[in-house]
């Protein structure tokens, strides 16, 4: 079968050859009784995959079954994926057979395959070598012929390093990897799919279908769609639904769209993320830590000229209730021999970012979360304060200081 013709069959839209490639792929593998591992973003369309390659393969008359691994909990899945003897567990009334049993000669699609307890993975690793499995309880070697196929959002190699995912499992599952570009990278098929899913919807709810503006279109074609495809068909939704205008303008559109996603904007990294790497919430937090020390050096520097004989003992006195509250700064308000005007605005300003800091201080407990990315970073970088400085974008010599302070060792 074509690609064009696998496309009309399981309703993919799109040209994009990323995405051609990946249909035929699973187009050429399908035959052969090879074990194949889908891997892109979450949305970006991964579940058709496994019933290409089921449909266009010689089980086609066979079973299929889709197992979402991350929906299990832990303590039923090899009961559920191998089947159980009767009495081996509480609870256990009846024996049991598992999906590898009832799926003999069929294929067997694992979803959210890197959710897998470590003991699933010894087990699914067995089956996938010799097509040998025990029921949980039982001790008797039970033959299957399954094909699987495995579909995951995570980046595997990282879960490997993380010691969360069996390094020879996934050697074994990726005999074939088929990898599901994110929506970002086909710029090219996101209007077409817009227009599919407008149409689609428009027919659904009983309206017109909704239409986007030259600027809107553009818009949608630089959003960076982070939830892919799925994002996309959510919002088609939203709109044909809650928009009375039909055609629909940049202002319209960017409600539907949340911000940060827009590719205009800086984007935090978000590459794999080491186990001591720092979560997206943390460069915020070190951003805001960063603010709070602005501010801190600033008050420092208004305690200091107001320590100056000169200026005005009014610029004091209205500033005390700040002064007392800041932290490690001393103010010795001495009576001043003259006053000197204060500037209104400046005034007001500085008394609102004081404010915000205070805020800042309350909610977020900045300190907690400093002393916290300082242990993060000496312990990336086992203890090598020059290394961890760098990474905290301070001086080394202040990174000894805060070590020293917060008692960090
Ligand atoms: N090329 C496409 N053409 C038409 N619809 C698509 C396409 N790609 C994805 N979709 C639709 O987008 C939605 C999300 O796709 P799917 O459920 O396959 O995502 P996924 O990759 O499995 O995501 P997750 O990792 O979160 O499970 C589905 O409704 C699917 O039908
Ligand atoms: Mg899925």
């Amino acid at each position: 079968m074509e690609v064009q013709a696998i496309k009309q069959r399981f309703g993919i839209i799109g040209n994009n050859t990323l995405l051609i490639r990946a249909i035929d792929i699973a187009r050429q593998v399908a035959p052969t009784d090879l074990t194949v591992l889908i891997t892109g973003e979450s949305g970006t369309g991964k579940e058709v995959f496994p019933q290409i390659i089921h449909q266009l393969s010689s089980r086609k008359h066979g079973p299929y079954i889709a197992v979402n691994c991350g929906a299990i909990p832990e303590g039923t899945i090899d009961s559920e994926l191998f089947g159980h003897e009767k009495g081996s567990f509480t609870g256990a009334l009846e024996a049991r057979k598992g999906y590898f049993e009832e799926v003999n000669g069929g294929t067997i699609f694992l979803d959210e395959v890197a959710e897998l307890p470590l003991s699933t993975q010894v087990r699914l690793l067995r089956v996938l070598e010799s097509g040998e499995f025990l029921k949980v309880g039982s001790s008797k070697v039970l033959k299957t012929n399954v094909r699987l196929v495995a579909a995951t959002n995570v980046n595997v190699e990282g879960a490997i390093r993380q010691g969360k995912f069996r390094e020879d499992l996934y050697y074994r599952l990726s005999s074939v990897p088929i990898i599901v570009p994110p929506l970002r990278d086909r710029k090219d098929d996101i209007y077409l799919l817009f227009r599919k899913f407008a149409v689609d919807f428009a027919e659904k709810y009983r309206m017109p279908v909704i239409e986007l503006a030259e600027e809107a279109k553009q818009m949608l074609e630089n959003y960076r769609w982070p939830g892919n495809v799925r994002q996309l068909k959510n919002i088609t939704e939203q709109i044909s639904i809650i928009e009375r205008n039909r055609k629909i303008s940049t202002d319209s559109l960017r409600r539907y769209l949340p911000e940060g996603s827009f590719n205009e904007l800086p984007v935090l990294y978000q590459g794999e993320m080491k186990e001591s790497a720092y979560t997206e919430r943390d460069l915020l937090y070190k951003v805001l830590f960063d603010m709070k020390k602005d501010i801190h050096d600033l008050k420092k520097i208004v305690a200091d000229i107001l320590q100056d004989d000169k200026p005005s003992i009014h610029l004091a006195e209205s500033n005390a209730r700040i002064f007392d509250q800041t932290d490690n700064v001393q103010v010795n308000l001495r009576p001043a021999e003259k006053t000197m005007p204060v500037n209104k605005d400046f005034h007001e300003d500085y008394e609102d970012s004081i404010q915000d800091s205070e805020v800042i201080e309350e909610s977020l407990s900045l300190e907690k979360k400093e002393i916290d990315m300082i242990r993060k970073a000496l312990s990336k970088y086992n203890g090598k304060r020059k290394n961890a400085a760098r990474e905290l974008g301070i001086s080394e010599r202040t990174l000894y200081r805060k070590i020293k302070e917060y008692d960090i060792r």
